[in-house]
């Protein structure tokens, strides 16, 4: 069958001020093709997906769209010409419910009418989510959902506008593997029905999977287009990057130190833990594996007093200490870096050098409450530099960033606080390889420092990697704790499945 172009984008730059975040770009789509955007994070590629969805103004460049020269002047022009995107940071009303989402804005045109009461949208809601194969409750109000099903409201909600093109900005980022052959699932049906997908990921792993061709794009540039077929993850990763990557290291052995630091016993909640016992060392990480829903997240917001324990004892240094909410446990020096950063983890309408020190602002504020800049922006200055964030500086606000570079914030954040005891949840979520090297590299030094931590995972090579000791959870209950010379995926696998049926 004889290719036919969709969609090209040649020439396109955009520069905000202090960043060229694109120069003279270029991109095309096919009728039923996947094509993947990849890149290290503020390499460029949401900006180039926001100028083709009517976001973002281009300042140079042409989009010729189904033959024809077209300006995307708006997202509204976006959809009238069929272009949908889901975004990289999810844009739902979280007092709404997922219909309401699904819909928001729209009457019902493919029939010509209206939709004029809750019903009709609920149903209609509930056609596609069954067509989709999306386990969705239509009235369930999106605020209360997790980030995965959130997620899947915004592919439903992109697929039901039935347009030509659908731009999926790291969609699988927080889904399950399940979960994720689903979205292949949907993905496959649009290329059959000769749609054209924009795919952007970090889930190198995944692109073999699913997309025809692959455009790498370093520094705001394009470097090269391949054929999926043709090339493999190593050309791509030093594409992305210009160097290349260990991705399958194991810890170098930390001196063994067996003081205690933390002591957890019997820790349950009113929902899903029951009975969590387990005891953090000095100077080592305890990686937390299982699947979605398997109670990680709930065990350290429960640690650190988010959320209410029913029953447990919390011993640190020998001392049993009361954490009643997040200062307490701030008090204690136990830092927790949330997996949502969007909800929990920044401020975005707030500068870089206000979220890093966030966490720590008593110390930066003169008696008057007011901002201590001067010392202030050494220090953000310096975990800027460490962490490579990239930003034109410490002023910039953080909505600007790129997804990957605001998660390097929230991690930047804790580490200007000096706490003794780090919980990091999916900290590399959304982290492109280069970047997550660097931040697997902090993870090893801040141990090395004697700071104890907790890494809570979904990736099994970052979890064998990084800990000396990995914790297996399984629906709410720790099913045991395995040291690293003795854990492969397969014994972790089945721990995290071990009360599954
Ligand atoms: N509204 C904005 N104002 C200022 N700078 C911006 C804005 N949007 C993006 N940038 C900058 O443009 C560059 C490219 O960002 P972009 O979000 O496109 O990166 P990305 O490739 O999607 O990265 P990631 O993998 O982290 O999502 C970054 O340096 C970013 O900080
Ligand atoms: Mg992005």
């Amino acid at each position: 069958m004889a290719t036919t172009q969709l969609l090209s984008l040649t020439g396109v730059s955009k520069e905000f001020p202090g960043v060229k975040a694109l120069d003279n770009v270029h991109f095309d789509l096919n009728r039923g093709e996947v094509h993947a955007i990849v890149g290290e994070n503020g390499a460029g590629k949401s900006t180039l997906m926001k100028i083709l969805s009517g976001i973002y103004k281009k300042d140079a460049g042409n989009i010729n769209y189904q033959g024809k020269q077209v300006n995307v002047s708006s997202p509204f022009e976006a959809q009238k010409l069929g272009i949908s995107i889901i975004h990289q940071e999810l844009n739902l009303m979280p007092d709404l419910t997922v219909a309401q989402n699904i819909f928001i804005g729209r009457e019902d045109r493919r029939k010509g009418r209206v939709f004029l009461n809750n019903a009709k949208l609920n149903n209609a809601a509930r056609e596609l989510l069954v067509e989709l194969e999306l386990a969705l409750d239509p009235k369930a109000i999106v605020g209360g959902l997790t980030i995965a099903k959130q997620q899947m409201v915004e592919i439903a909600k992109a697929v039901s506008y039935r347009g030509e093109v659908i731009i999926m900005d790291e969609p699988t980022s927080s889904l399950t593997p399940a979960e994720t052959e689903s979205l292949f699932k949907i993905i496959r049906t649009l290329k059959a029905a000769g749609k054209g997908v924009v795919y952007i990921s970090h889930r190198l792993e995944e692109l073999n999977k699913i997309t025809d061709r692959i455009t790498v794009l370093r520094d705001g540039e394009y470097v090269k287009t391949l054929n999926t077929a043709e090339t493999s993850i190593s050309e791509v990763i030093s594409l992305m990057v210009g160097r290349k990557v260990d991705q399958d290291q194991r810890p170098d052995l930390r001196p063994h130190n067996n003081e205690i630091v933390l002591s957890v016993e019997g820790i349950s909640d009113q929902h899903l833990l029951r009975d969590v016992s387990f005891d953090l060392r000095k100077g080592e990480i305890l990686g937390f594996a299982g699947l979605m829903g398997a109670g990680r997240t709930e065990l350290a917001r429960a640690l650190i007093g988010a959320n209410q324990k029913t029953a447990g004892k919390v011993t640190l240094r020998g001392k049993e200490v009361k954490i009643n909410n997040p200062s307490d446990a701030v008090k204690a020096g136990i830092g927790y870096l949330s997996e949502d950063r969007k909800k929990y983890g920044l401020l975005l309408i707030q500068n870089v050098t206000f979220n890093t020190i966030l966490s720590s602002i008593p110390a930066f504020s003169n008696k008057f409450g007011f901002l201590k800049t001067k010392p202030a922006g050494a220090l953000v200055r310096e975990a800027i530099k460490q962490l490579s964030i990239r930003t034109p500086s410490e002023n910039q606000y953080v909505k600007n960033l790129s997804g990957g570079n605001q998660q390097k914030v929230v991690i930047a954040k804790w580490l200007t606080r000096d706490c003794d005891i780090l919980i990091f949840d999916e900290p590399t979520r959304g982290i492109d390889v280069g970047a997550k090297d660097e931040i697997y590299k902090l993870l090893t030094k801040l141990a090395s420092e004697g700071k104890s931590i907790i890494m809570i995972s979904s990736e099994l090579p970052e979890i064998l990697r990084m800990s000396d000791r990995i914790a297996v959870m399984c629906e709410g209950k720790l099913t045991g704790i395995i040291d690293n010379k003795d854990a492969d995926q397969n014994k972790i696998m089945q721990y995290a499945t071990k009360f599954r049926d």
